[in-house]
């Protein structure tokens, strides 16, 4: 799908041109009016849409109204919500060409229609033998052009961690992940399993021990002349997660091809990073492993010891996220970076408490959580703080290590976040648990069901606002 900036959608030659219509107001076109307020009784209700043929009487096949609801109710993540949803009804009647001439915005919509346009026209049928769902070619605006290019880029980034969180585990190893990371022309090390041992990750390495699929630890970095500041980004790449030894019931296994969607989302940024050549240095970190049951699998019981020498007692298999993020944040903090911000698909006590609507954030420093807390606000995506108390680190006490790697299931967001931050030192470090955001079971808003790329419009956003 390509965007194209024009002084008037409404005198494209297109197959469908969109016109909105706030509830009790008219659309930019008489001819809607007409049969949509006047003889129809079209409302403008939200999200509300109605179709009209114009039988050649204009450049365009087609009107499609779409009702923007009460106007002091809407905003810039309404409006990409409505761009998605008439970019379906558009392509469910395969049209090629889509001309926007939206009317009465107060708002720059730049970012927000393109965002929700490349989000809406996003599928994933690579294994379908029949791709029933087609792609819109061409879709026409009246916008600013420069941050319509930014946006696409952004999207790509998106649809490319959404590709990669939606790919069967069978395909997305943790060795395809480190191919992939090899191919963005950055400065990037692979570590093999005997390389880990050597620094360390003894926390990461049990893990992963119980797969045929051999452990990567991958480093990504892109530079810059005079870097105004360093971060470091880590992505939770469980590639699958079938709980181990303490396995999950199938109910709860079937989604966990998604437990690497943190790596995705660092993949995605990493990706596109160059096109932007940001004034940052920024390191992409990823352990990546499967965690299964096998004869060679970690057991509860276990004690494992960390890339800072703390040691764990293995509570609980299925908290495997964690212990790896505890070896990537040590590495991490040995890179003597400013900032080191990680995205996981954590706890499911995070989607209990704020549901698929909004990631979990909790950090060391109040600044960088709310600065981040902004950026995603501004570029539509939610993040909400949860605590990060010491009392959470109560249940993690064990008898005969630093600590164990689960305890209490109240708060379990919290306890797993004061674990992790036994293994920062000296960083303003911020945790981002996207467990209930990074994919969804059915469709929500402008995603289709499967993955939906939680955390890069934010994280690239605060790379190059910095
Ligand atoms: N990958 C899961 C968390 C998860 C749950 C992600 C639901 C997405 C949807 C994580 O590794 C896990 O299994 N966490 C356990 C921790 C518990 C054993 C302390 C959980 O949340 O139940
Ligand atoms: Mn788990
Ligand atoms: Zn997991």
């Amino acid at each position: 799908m390509e965007i194209k900036v024009v002084e008037n959608a409404a005198s494209v030659e297109a197959d469908i041109l969109v016109v909105n219509q706030f509830e009790g107001g008219k659309t930019s076109v008489d001819l809607a009016n007409k049969y949509a307020i006047e003889e129809d009784n079209f409302k403008g209700k939200f999200g509300e849409t109605y179709l009209l043929p114009t039988y050649g009487n204009a450049p365009y096949r087609k009107v499609l109204v779409i009702g923007f609801g009460k106007k002091e109710d809407f905003c810039p993540d309404k409006l990409r919500e409505a761009v998605a949803k008439s970019i379906k009804k558009c392509s469910q009647m395969e049209a090629k060409k889509v001309a926007f001439a939206f009317d009465g915005v107060d708002f720059d919509y730049s970012e927000q229609l393109t965002l929700g346009a490349f989000i809406a026209d996003y599928k994933f049928d690579k294994y379908k033998s029949e791709k029933k769902d087609k792609h819109i070619a061409e879709v026409f605006v009246q916008a600013d052009a420069e941050k319509i290019k930014k946006a696409e880029k952004i999207a790509t980034a998106m649809a490319f961690a959404r590709n990669l969180s939606n790919e069967p585990a069978q395909f997305a190893t943790p060795s395809e992940l480190a191919n992939i990371a090899q191919d963005f022309g950055l400065d990037t090390t692979i570590y093999n399993k005997e390389e880990c041992e050597k620094m360390g990750m003894g926390a990461f390495l049990a893990v992963g021990q119980g797969s045929i699929n051999e452990p990567k630890f991958i480093h990504m970095k892109y530079t810059c002349d005079n870097p105004k500041k360093r971060i470091a980004i880590i992505g939770k790449g469980i590639c699958f997660d079938s709980g181990g030894l303490d396995i999950k019931p199938a109910s709860s296994m079937i989604t966990m091809k998604d437990d690497m969607s943190g790596a995705a989302c660092i993949l995605g940024v990493m990706s596109i990073i160059r096109e932007f050549n940001p004034q940052v240095e920024v390191h992409g970190l990823i352990a990546a492993c499967e965690n299964m049951p096998s004869g060679k699998a970690y057991k509860p019981g276990d004690i494992v010891t960390a890339m800072n020498g703390k040691t764990i007692e293995i509570d609980n298999t299925d908290a495997e996220g964690r212990l790896t993020l505890a070896d990537a944040l040590c590495y991490a903090c040995e890179l003597k970076v400013d900032e080191v911000i990680d995205l996981a698909t954590l706890t499911g006590a995070c989607v209990v408490a704020l549901g698929t609507h909004a990631s979990g954030i909790m950090g060391n420093d109040e600044e960088l959580v709310h600065n981040l807390i902004d950026t995603a606000k501004r570029h539509g995506e939610k993040f909400w703080e949860l605590p990060l108390w010491d009392e959470y680190f109560d249940s993690l006490k064990s008898e005969i290590a630093d600590m164990k790697n689960s305890g209490a299931r109240w708060g379990g967001a919290s306890v797993a976040g004061v674990f992790l931050k036994k293994f920062v030192k000296d960083v303003k470090w911020a945790h981002i648990d996207i467990a209930g955001t990074a994919y969804l079971e059915k469709p929500q808003k402008e995603f289709i069901s499967g993955a939906t790329g939680a955390g890069v419009r934010t994280i690239l956003n605060y790379i190059l606002e910095q």
